[in-house]
């Protein structure tokens, strides 16, 4: 077994951290209290190519692997959740959704955009009927012979106020069940794409969350993607992936809050002594790093599945329901090692807990993680570890 990253995947993990501290770090707080989205954080990032970063570079990309994607996610994750989802939707729901699935004059025509961050991407496909129930698409899309007719409304979009480029899940034929549901690439400067309410979030407050509404939007039969029904499975493809970025996301806030702590652990004195040289203290820090790495070997494991051409389905579920769990747990702790300042925003600890909520609700509750694995386990698909295939 090979636990040793690669020369540029240690370069990758190394800009991302150096950029998330330098760049990101200052103001976050304030762009969390008064929900501002990061403008100039989102253009910077663009420079730094991590909004197309396993797009092929004959796209605009940077031609990496799902690892460096991971770790570079993890490194943002620790300091700004609202950028950092930023990047996990552009990347592996657009822009990894559009390449694999996407036909060549689509790929032409939107994933450098992407990848340069001249346009943003959202994926739309809950509403507000329609969360863990993703095949009860009300959203239609009329089929008028070279044109489409987009009627609905989606809830919870990510990106939903700064993107010009909407992957949007809708029903063609409500006869069909899941196999009458469609995909479309739709540019938020058509005619009847109106961006609505704008949410007030617990966490993640500087990402833009919005419902969108669709008003008779005329859609080119040519920005369908894949064949005449094949949208839920795209969706579900796209979604297994993009489990593996907000996996990635849960890590990097729990290794942020863990790194703070033992920061703090070390600073602060108590009784004469460091605190964390009180058992009390150094206990929880032991605990921390111990689920931290199970999470970082799952989340790495379920990129590395990807890497290989393996099923990663039930993997980036694991790595998903494991790492946000962990997020969740220890983001309380970082702040209890912190007593009275980790509950005042300056030490940054209650933000990471309030971002790490999330992580356990968007690309898929961890009901639906347990779901997906519990189904994959009676199907007989996981009866051996799934990094090692049976040799027959
Ligand atoms: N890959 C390929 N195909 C898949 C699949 C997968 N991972 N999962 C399901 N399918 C296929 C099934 O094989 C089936 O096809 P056939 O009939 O041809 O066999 C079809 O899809 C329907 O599957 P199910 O019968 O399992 O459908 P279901 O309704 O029982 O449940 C579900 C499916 C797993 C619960 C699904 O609805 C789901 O994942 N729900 C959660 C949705 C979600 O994650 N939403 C997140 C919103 S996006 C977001 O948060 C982005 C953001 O902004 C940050």
């Amino acid at each position: 077994m090979e636990f040793i990253l690669t020369e540029e995947q240690l370069a990758v993990k190394q800009a991302a951290r150096e950029f998330a501290q330098q760049t990101l770090l200052p103001g976050v707080i304030e762009r969390d209290t008064h929900m501002t989205y990061p403008t100039e954080q989102v253009r910077d990032m663009a420079e730094m190519g991590f909004l197309g970063m396993m797009v092929s570079p004959e796209y605009g990309g940077g031609g990496m692997d799902t690892l460096s994607y991971v770790l570079a996610m993890e490194e943002l994750s620790k300091v700004d959740n609202s950028c950092s989802v930023i990047v996990s939707v552009n990347n592996s729901l657009v822009c990894w959704g559009l390449e694999t699935y996407g036909n060549e004059e689509q790929k032409q025509k939107y994933l450098t955009k992407l990848c340069i961050g001249e346009w943003i991407g959202a994926f739309c496909l809950s509403e507000p009927e329609a969360g863990s129930d993703a095949t009860s698409q009300r959203t239609t899309a009329i089929d008028m012979g070279d044109h489409y007719i987009l009627n609905g409304t989606k809830n919870w979009i990510t990106n939903g106020g700064s993107s010009k480029v909407h992957l949007v899940i809708a029903q063609t034929n409500i006869e069909k069940g899941h196999k009458g549901i469609n995909a479309f690439i739709v540019e938020t400067a058509w005619e009847g794409v109106e961006i609505g309410a704008k949410e007030d979030k617990l966490g993640i407050r500087s990402s833009d969350t919005h419902t969108v509404l669709y008003n008779d939007v005329k859609v080119p039969k040519e920005n369908r993607i894949g064949e005449d029904g094949f949208g839920f499975k795209f969706a579900m493809k796209v979604l297994s992936g993009g489990r593996i970025g907000i996996a990635a996301q849960a890590l990097g806030i729990a290794s942020g809050a863990y790194e703070l702590a033992v920061k703090y652990s070390l600073e602060r004195e108590a009784f004469g002594r460091p605190i964390g040289q009180h058992q009390a203290v150094a206990f929880k820090l032991a605990d921390m790093s111990t689920d931290i790495e199970a999470a970082r070997l799952m989340v790495y494991r379920a990129a590395w599945m990807k890497d290989n051409g393996l099923d990663y389905t039930s993997g980036a579920a694991m790595a998903k329901l494991i790492a946000s769990d962990v997020a969740m747990k220890h983001t309380v702790e970082a702040i209890q090692v912190h007593g009275g300042y980790g509950f005042v925003k300056e030490y940054h600890v209650e933000r990471l807990m309030r971002d790490a909520k999330i992580t356990q609700i968007y690309e898929g509750t961890s009901e639906i993680q347990k779901l997906v694995i519990s189904r994959n386990i009676l199907n007989g698909t996981l009866y051996e570890p799934l990094w090692m295939p049976c040799q027959s």
